[in-house]
């Protein structure tokens, strides 16, 4: 489904005119589409048809509250990895019992906050995790549900940064370990195994990878079954990857087959943890070209938005798609799509063929996930106003951030 589509001459998401959404509401500015995510999750709950699953949306690609309602009206559940996302979950209506909560350094007073919740599970990664979590629990009298992130130590063959699954990277436990820490956390008082998970990366084009840790999983899930350790759910996590450019789009269909088939027959509750494959393509960052800066070597295009609000080219060096708003009909030339912010890494696209005038608007195509969640205040610049577009109505569901709330908590010395 493609997010934005040219009607009249401009682009428009679901029936409402990106110009008009930059009238309403100004630039830089995030939009979302329902349908498309409805879409996405329409694509996992299809592929799922039948089996005890659970979709657990990564609420750290996309944390705004309206899009967190809609998932949780859709019946998911959510992989929350802070206090700060359990708390957006609930805010949202969210169903804390569909909560797992990830990541390799958990506070104990978050422990504390999501085991009074009534969490799922807790994904838990080290061996000092464990025994915290049971302090905590022993404290609250309650008893911990827990997974342990397993990490098979397989290449998910994606960009070094958002890869996950090898013995070098800093997340789970080590797949050699996990069967010992399986019987410590058996024994520990105030926990309660529950199920086994692992997450091998992100922006994964290939099924193969996810398969062959899954394999490793059921392996171990076996291998503990006969020790009398029972796990109820396997949770696979998320990373299926998405088209920004020219990758081959997989659809959950094709990219849960191969998994699915290691799992076939099997007892145990699956659960998955999609952020990207939710929400990136059903989201758009909407800019307005300030200024046209000719160059000897390279022509500028400055626009209202930048790396604080789209973080991902500098980082990663991503490419996203850059289409204009109304298209012009004549020749265009080579830009270099860049923000105002004071570095040179701030850019948003390299030499795109745009045909451009100042005030042109601008759509950053692919910005639904990992865009809006990693923005920054950096150069106090403040935040940008998130737009879902639902049929033909618009509504905002963030405003933009005022000056005067970047620094509200700050204070000088008395003296
Ligand atoms: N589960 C766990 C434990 C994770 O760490 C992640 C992502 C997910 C699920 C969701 O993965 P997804 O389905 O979105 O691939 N900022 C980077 C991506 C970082 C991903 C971090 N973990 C980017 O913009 O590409």
């Amino acid at each position: 489904m493609t997010l934005a589509r040219l009607h009249d001459g401009s682009l428009h998401v679901e029936d409402v005119a990106l110009t008009e959404i930059a009238a309403r509401f100004d630039t830089p500015c995030y939009v979302y589409s329902r349908a498309a995510l409805s879409a996405a999750y329409a694509g996992y709950t299809e592929a799922l048809e039948g089996r005890n699953a659970l979709i657990c949306y990564a609420v750290k690609a996309n944390s705004n509250l309206a899009v967190l309602n809609l998932f949780a009206r859709l019946g998911a559940g959510f992989d929350i990895v802070s206090v700060g996302e359990l708390q957006r979950v609930l805010a949202a209506g969210g169903d804390p019992a569909k909560v797992v909560f990830s990541g390799v350094g958990k506070r104990r007073e978050e422990m504390r906050v999501a085991l009074e919740a009534g969490i799922l599970c807790f994904n838990v990664e080290s061996a000092s995790e464990l025994k915290q979590l049971n302090e905590v629990a022993a404290v609250v009298g309650m008893c911990a549900p827990i997974s342990l992130r397993v990490n098979p130590d397989v290449d998910p063959k994606t960009h070094p940064y958002i890869s996950t699954g090898l013995r070098s990277a800093k997340f789970g436990v080590a797949y050699e370990e996990a069967r010992s820490l399986y019987r410590q956390a058996a024994e520990l008082s105030h926990l309660e195994v529950k199920g086994i998970d692992c997450h091998i990366g992100s922006q994964l084009l290939d099924p193969a990878p996810a398969a062959e840790a899954a394999d490793k999983v059921l392996a171990l899930v076996d291998g503990l079954k006969s020790e009398g350790i029972a796990i109820e759910h396997i949770d696979l996590g998320g990373g299926m990857g998405i088209r920004y450019r020219d990758e081959a789009p997989l659809t959950p269909d094709q990219y849960l087959a191969p998994l699915l088939k290691v799992m076939a027959g099997r007892k145990e509750r699956l659960l998955f943890e999609p952020g990207r494959s939710l929400v990136g393509n059903a989201g758009l960052l909407l800019t307005r070209v300030e200024v046209l800066k000719p160059g000897v070597e390279k022509n500028f295009a400055v626009v209202d938005a930048a790396m604080n609000d789209l973080a991902r080219p500098a980082l990663y060096d991503a490419w996203h798609d850059i289409l204009p708003v109304a298209p012009r009909n004549v020749p265009g030339c080579r830009y270099e799509v860049v923000g105002p912010v004071c570095e040179s890494g701030d850019f948003l696209g390299h030499d795109r063929e745009l045909a451009l005038a100042e005030g042109d608007l601008l759509a950053v195509m692919s910005a639904g996930a990992y865009g809006m969640a990693m923005s920054s205040n950096y150069n106090s610049r403040p935040r940008a106003a998130e737009v879902m577009v639902d049929g033909a109505a618009a509504h905002q569901v963030r405003r933009r951030e005022t000056v005067a709330e970047l620094f509200v908590a700050e204070s000088v010395l008395p003296c």
